[in-house]
């Protein structure tokens, strides 16, 4: 009898150790469900969410859900300067971290916390396999934010190419005018200075005569930066010392600087060498500089720059002036875009500046701070010494 029991009792045994071991297996089963849903929901989250900040927002309170006791878990996820935090969010010591890269490069962190009480007495309340979930949440959002980056910088090439075609397509058209409209107006110049000549000429027609002449000097010097800026045929290139070419571009501009009470600071940090059209780029520094003072009514700084960056020659032109409207910057460059009076400007400087550096290989900048100033950059390739 004490035998039969005996053996019933570890019979029991045996079967209870089945009985849990069939358990642990079904709450296993139960918690790779919850991770993958989790994993799922994530990464659906980014398919189809287009805005950075709504997906965090929507993964952080999925992340709960994938661990073992959600209703004691919470999650904060920090990307740049920004936190986005599951409800009812608390901080404790029961901390699961992992960090979002891209490139290489640390640019925010995932943190998953419990709530003490409700783990206390679990040595490591976090599984292995919530570790390689948050390694696999981590990695979807690096990702995501990566593939963020990428396509708004592919937007806004696209956006430039379009406007170099519009600027192309421009400079075409106002060649073709100005060329057309050069010839009536040299006959129009030739015939007032003729009339001029003339003797017993009434008052009032030497005056009319003199304001034609004044009038067609003024159209032809646009007609000469409209075709400045279209201009397609070869640069006269040579090696030039950049820094010697803006030194002598400022030998002119200084005394308009000091009456206007402007000073002038030079960051130059080498002789930078470039192959272009000294006096090309002399009219580029000119046109930049009239525009700065111009920006600057009465005081302030100009700073020219020189210098070597990524294998390019770098130059730029920063003021202290009134600075250029968000919604002004892309029109700036476009002919005939001008925010001044009729004798202040004709809204062809900064289109002419733009033909000049496209012609030579190079590329323009343009940053700007209402109230604070602007800054113009200019890259061209770098000529080696
Ligand atoms: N340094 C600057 N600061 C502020 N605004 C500027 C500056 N440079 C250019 N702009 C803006 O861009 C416009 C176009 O410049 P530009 O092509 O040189 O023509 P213009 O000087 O004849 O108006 C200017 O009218 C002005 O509104
Ligand atoms: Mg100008």
């Amino acid at each position: 009898m004490q035998k039969k029991i005996a053996a019933l009792e570890k019979q029991n045994r045996k079967l209870q150790r089945f009985y849990d071991a069939y358990q642990q297996v079904q709450s296993n089963e139960k918690e790779r469900v919850k991770e993958l849903n989790c994993l799922y929901q994530v990464a659906q989250c980014v398919v189809l969410e287009r805005n950075t900040i709504a997906a965090l927002k929507k993964i952080v309170h999925i992340i709960p859900t994938g661990w073992q006791f959600p209703q004691n878990c919470c999650a904060r996820i920090r990307f740049k300067e920004n936190i986005y935090l599951s409800p009812e969010f608390f901080a404790s010591d029961i901390c699961q971290s992992e960090d979002i890269c891209i490139d290489n490069e640390t640019v925010g962190a995932i943190d998953v916390y419990y709530h003490p009480d409700a783990v206390a007495g679990t040595p490591d309340p976090y599984l292995r396999e919530e570790r390689n979930l948050l390694k696999g949440i981590a990695n979807i959002i690096s990702f995501y934010i990566k593939k963020q980056k990428d396509d708004e910088a592919r937007k806004i090439i696209q956006k430039q190419l379009l406007h170099n075609d519009r600027l192309a397509t421009i400079g075409r058209l106002a060649a073709g005018v100005a060329h057309e409209l050069n010839e009536p107006l040299g006959n129009i110049l030739g015939l007032a200075q003729l009339s001029l000549k003339l003797s017993n000429l009434p008052e009032q027609a030497r005056n009319d005569l003199t304001r034609i002449q004044e009038c067609v000097m003024y159209s032809r010097e646009i007609i000469k930066q409209l075709l400045e800026f279209s201009r397609n045929a070869p640069v006269r290139k040579e090696k030039i010392c950049l820094n010697h070419v803006i030194e002598n571009s400022l030998t002119f501009l200084a005394a308009r600087c000091t009456k206007e009470g402007v000073a002038i600071e030079k960051r130059f940090q080498e002789d930078v060498f470039v192959m272009a059209d000294a006096n090309q780029i002399n009219q580029v520094v000119t046109n930049l500089t009239v525009n700065a003072l111009q920006a600057m009514g009465n005081g302030g700084k100009i700073t020219f720059t020189v210098k070597k960056a990524a294998g390019k020659a770098i130059f730029s032109i920063e003021d202290t002036g009134i600075g250029i409207p968000a919604e002004n910057i892309s029109s700036a460059f476009m002919p005939f875009f001008t925010t001044k009076d009729v004798d202040q400007g004709t809204g062809l400087g900064l289109s002419v500046v733009y033909g000049i550096i496209k012609n030579h290989g190079g590329d323009i900048k343009v940053s700007s701070e209402p109230e604070k100033g602007s800054v113009f950059e200019m890259s061209l390739p770098l000529e080696i010494d």
